[in-house]
This record gives structure tokens, C-alpha cells and sequence, in this order.
């Protein structure tokens, strides 16, 4: 039974800064990390390689249920090869939002993102793990930034990266992918009532991981 195991769900729009949030909490617990957006685009790049067409939902979700993935060593393996970068691409990210639309490909997920659920608890990220990966989670949180702090965010990651970029297509992505996600039918991206409130435009990393953690021990004690 993992029912008594607390999780805490970090859900937000995309370069929010949740994924380094989360990672930082769970380590300040030492609690496990589920990026759950990492499975999603592993979905997608395994749909492409394959040639299944992103708008199929049957040969989609069965190519999504037999997917050959593991997280090791801080990196993203698909069929055994390291994708850590090749699903991060801006391709590879408009491409998963398509796919994560199908209700069929969210069905064949949601077991794998449940497994992710050990002792001694889970810090879990994406767009519905408080709504509904993780309904009964400990704290639920919505982490997100005004469009132009996470454009400025994305783009100093990928000049890091030594991709170029220009500014107003990064912006224009973000718009793109953050309205496909909160737009579709089934668990769209959205600030649900029960989520705690976190706006980290004017926030340094510490300061959110920080408020985080004081809302955790505050929930629960510990
Ligand atoms: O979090 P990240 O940007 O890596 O997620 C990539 C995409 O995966 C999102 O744009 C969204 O379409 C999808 N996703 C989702 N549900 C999640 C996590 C990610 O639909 N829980």
C-alpha cells in the first residue's frame, strides 16, 4: 500500500521553473522526483523514431504502453539509448503537447507515473499530478511566471545549450504549447482551488523551493 506515502504535486506552464523546483524539494526531503513531462515527450520521440502518426490514438497508445525507458544516472534512456537531449529539442516539445492531448495516451501513462510512488514520499511535476496522477496528494501546488520570465528562462537554457534561438519565437512557442495545454478536454493545465498559488516571476530558485518547503511543513508537521 502506498497510500500513507506523501506526495507533494508541482503543477504549472512550461519553463515555470518547476521541474528545478521540484528537484530541489525532493531533495531537501529526500523524497523521489517524477518528471512526468520527461515521460511525455519519451512518448513522443519514441512515436516518431517509430513513424506512428501523432493523431492516431490507438497505434499511439499502444507504442506508449510498450515504451522501453528508464531514468538513470540523471539521464533519459529510450530503447537503451541516452535521449536526455534529443528530447528537449523545441521540435520534440511541440510535437508532446500534440500527443499528450489523446486521452488514450494519458491513460497509458498514468501506471508508470503511479510506480514512481515509494517510500519515503514523491515530489511529482507536470500539468495534472494534483488533479489527477496524484488527487490525494499532501500539497498541491501551481507554480508559474509571467510569459516574458519564463521566454527569458527557456532562452538562456538554450543558448547554454549552444542552440540558437531567437526571443520572439521562444516566446511564441511557449504561447503556443501553454494554449494546447490548457485548452484540451482532459486534464488540462489549469490552477484548480485546492492547488496553493506560487508566482516565482520575482523569485529567486531558493526562495521558491523555500516557500515550498515552509508550506509542506506547515501542512504536515515534519
Ligand atoms: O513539463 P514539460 O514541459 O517537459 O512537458 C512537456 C509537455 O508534456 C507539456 O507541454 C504537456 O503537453 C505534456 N505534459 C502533460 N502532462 C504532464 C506533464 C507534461 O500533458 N503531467
Amino acid at each position: 500500500m502506498t497510500n500513507h506515502v506523501p506526495v507533494i504535486a508541482i503543477d504549472g506552464p512550461s519553463a515555470s521553473g518547476k521541474g528545478t523546483v521540484a528537484e530541489r524539494v525532493a531533495a531537501a526531503l529526500g523524497f523521489h522526483y517524477l518528471d512526468s513531462g520527461a515521460l511525455y515527450r519519451l512518448a513522443t520521440l519514441n512515436a516518431l523514431r517509430r513513424q506512428v502518426p501523432l493523431d492516431d490514438a490507438v497505434p499511439l497508445a499502444g507504442a506508449t504502453r510498450e515504451l522501453e525507458i528508464s531514468f538513470r544516472d540523471g539521464k533519459l534512456w529510450l530503447d537503451g539509448e541516452d535521449v536526455t537531449e534529443a528530447v528537449r529539442t523545441e521540435a520534440v516539445s511541440a510535437a508532446t503537447s500534440r500527443v499528450a492531448a489523446s486521452p488514450q495516451v494519458r491513460e497509458a501513462l498514468l501506471e508508470r507515473q503511479r510506480l514512481f510512488l515509494r517510500p519515503p514520499g514523491l515530489v511529482a511535476d507536470g500539468r495534472d499530478m494534483g488533479s489527477v496522477v496524484f488527487p490525494h496528494a499532501a500539497l498541491k501546488v501551481f507554480l508559474t511566471a509571467d510569459v516574458g520570465t519564463r521566454a527569458e528562462r527557456r532562452h538562456k537554457q538554450l543558448m547554454e545549450k549552444g542552440m540558437c534561438a531567437k526571443m520572439a519565437d521562444v516566446v511564441e512557442e511557449l504561447r503556443q504549447r501553454d494554449a494546447r495545454d490548457s485548452a484540451r478536454p482532459v486534464a488540462p493545465l489549469r490552477h484548480y482551488p485546492d492547488a496553493l498559488f506560487l508566482d516565482t516571476t520575482a523569485l529567486t530558485i531558493d526562495q521558491a523551493v523555500g516557500q515550498v518547503l515552509a508550506w509542506y511543513r506547515e501542512r504536515t508537521g515534519n
